[in-house]
């Protein structure tokens, strides 16, 4: 079997954003400052280059148990979201954006932090490579975290809208919950609006449609170079 993504220079591409992110958060942050960090490869290629300029801000909050642990191990102060007055940035990776930065995320199961350190930062920046760039979200099936005793309910709820659920057996979240992933709803016409009836299902703690709360800007890993990208006007 052919991989179509030569993962290779995929991964260098990551490492290359993740440096242009840590030079871009070194010119909105001080000795103060609270990063928020995301989760998944991009995100760990950027904690990594990011630890070596750990006495130039305060600390991190973590989207993940995986990248508080990678964090800590890094010696770089981890706080609680509750504790953290303002979080002067977030910096996370994404399965896909469009031209908008809207997102899919989720792939790694830590959507619904995520989201939540997304919604509490100053500035939400995306790293990616080029292979994330879509049109239309969809094509990555979309991750729901649902409360357990609600699964087949909202697997039913998601089957009205047009998608096929697939639940992601063996994996329970850091919130305790399971996930399910969404196909078939490609293309996703307003991710605005599929985020909204998603959210309304009794039972979904969260989606990893990122659009109601978009990126804020966007550093683009391609062949040609980094490009940073900005929310394409409607
Ligand atoms: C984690 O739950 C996801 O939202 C990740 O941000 C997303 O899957 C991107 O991961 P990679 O950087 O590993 O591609």
């Amino acid at each position: 079997m052919t991989l179509d993504i030569d993962l290779t220079t995929q991964d260098a591409l990551k490492k290359t954003v993740a440096q242009a992110a840590v030079d871009y958060t070194l010119g909105k942050i001080n000795i103060d400052s609270i990063v928020g960090i995301g989760t998944g490869s991009t995100a760990n290629f950027f904690i990594d280059l990011l630890a070596s300029h750990k006495n130039k801000f305060r600390g991190a909050v973590a989207s993940s148990e995986a990248s508080e642990r990678i964090l800590k191990h890094h010696g770089i102060e981890v706080y609680d979201l509750n504790s953290a007055n303002e979080v002067a940035i977030y910096i996370d990776g994404a399965d896909e954006t469009n031209q908008y930065l809207e997102l899919m995320k989720g792939g790694g199961g830590a959507l619904t932090r995520e989201k939540i350190t997304a919604a509490v930062a100053q500035e939400f920046l995306c790293i990616a490579d080029e292979s994330k760039w879509v049109e239309h979200l969809g094509n990555f099936p979309l991750p729901i975290e649902v409360i357990p005793m609600a699964r087949s309910h909202v697997a039913r709820e998601v089957v009205k809208l047009g998608g096929d659920p697939v639940y992601r057996q063996g994996i329970i979240t850091d919130n305790g919950n399971v996930i399910l992933d969404i196909h078939h709803l490609h293309p996703i016409a307003s991710a605005c609006a599929m985020e909204e009836k998603i959210n309304h299902i009794t039972g979904v703690v969260t989606n990893g449609i990122f659009a109601i709360r978009p990126a804020d800007i966007l550093l683009l890993g391609t062949k040609d170079g980094v490009k940073t990208l900005y929310p394409a006007k409607r």
